[in-house]
């Protein structure tokens, strides 16, 4: 992707002075703005009425930005070697003298962290001497923004610029590993767990019960503010039906693909753009064909039972 310097240093000068801004990662969008920052901390918190107990990940360029306030271990090495930068992101000890705003970490002493790949976002970070702080840019509960379109469907003219960086290829979240004390899943997402178990040569857990004790782990998230059923066989008459496989001889103007052939990968990909497209054409309930709970599928189905938490 080309990169539009004058976009960079608008960027540059909006973060400098403490705003905050849209940034395009290879995930999903990021309300992004400096980490090191009450104020901008402050202002993702307003804009995305994020309730203060629940942390923010923090975006660095390279492992030489990250020693400067996290305490890293082998796991880390192991892990950042083979899949950074990338959609996988790591709770760390933050260490004592750190500036990371305590706005962040709600005065913990971990930190979430994660080096983006998107080469927009990538040349945007180089260029800083601070790192960015950037949950993704939806509104608390909502539905993650995979366009810079999308991101100004989010808060409009609250916000005031969006880098644009074109649409998110991989589409979900990135995987959370908690590396302090044994490595634990906490969240699904661009790096399947079974890669992460490859390099790291352990069985990981992950509950797939959700823990309200953990930051985030709301029962309701990732939600188009539609009611959502799971596992349809078959739709009711005027709902958005949402497939993973092709349907011989049915067509419907009710019926949404998120692959043709059951590729998940590509499922993921689509699965937020495809919710926002049905908001947007003011369907009242959607049902969704059941998906197969492997490789990214998993990802995709605990999106989707928060989704439709009631
Ligand atoms: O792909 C992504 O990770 C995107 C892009 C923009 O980087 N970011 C993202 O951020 O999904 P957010 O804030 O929407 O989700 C981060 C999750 C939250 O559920 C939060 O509770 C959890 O990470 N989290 C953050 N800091 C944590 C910490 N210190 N311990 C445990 N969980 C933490
Ligand atoms: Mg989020």
């Amino acid at each position: 992707m080309k990169i539009n310097n004058y976009s960079i240093k608008k960027s540059i000068k909006y973060l400098k002075n403490n705003e905050c801004i849209g940034i395009p990662t290879e995930t999903v969008y990021g309300l992004a703005g400096n980490a090191y920052s009450d104020e901008a901390i402050d202002k993702i918190y307003r804009l995305k009425k994020r309730p203060k107990r629940n942390p923010l990940i923090v975006h660095y360029f390279d492992i030489n930005s990250l020693k400067k306030d996290c305490i890293i271990n082998r796991y880390f090495l192991k892990l950042f070697n083979k899949f950074c930068p990338g959609p996988l992101t790591f709770i760390l000890k933050l260490k004592k003298n750190s500036l990371i705003s305590k706005k962040i970490t709600n005065n913990k002493n971990s930190l979430a962290v994660r080096f983006p790949k998107h080469p927009v976002t990538r040349t945007l970070i180089k260029k800083i001497n601070f790192p960015l702080a950037a949950p993704s840019a939806n509104i608390s509960q909502g539905i993650s923004p995979v366009t810079k379109q999308d991101v100004i469907d989010e808060f409009g003219k609250k916000l005031k610029y969006v880098l644009e960086g074109g649409r998110s290829k991989i589409g979900i979240e990135s995987t959370i590993i908690n590396l302090i004390g044994k490595p634990k899943i906490i969240r699904l997402g661009g790096i399947e767990v079974k890669e992460l178990e490859k390099v790291l040569k352990l069985n990981l857990i992950y509950k797939k019960k959700i823990d309200l004790n953990f930051p985030g782990q709301n029962k309701l998230h990732y939600s188009p503010g539609i009611p959502i059923e799971l596992n349809r066989k078959s739709p009711k008459k005027n709902s958005a039906y949402i497939l993973i496989n092709k349907k011989k001889n049915i067509r419907s103007k009710n019926f949404f693909y998120l692959s043709k052939n059951c590729n998940l990968k590509e499922a993921a990909q689509n699965l937020y753009k495809l919710l926002r497209k049905i908001k947007k054409k003011k369907y009242k309930l959607i049902e969704i064909e059941k998906i197969p709970d492997k490789g990214f599928g998993l990802a995709i189905n605990d999106r989707l039972k928060r989704a439709s938490y009631k």
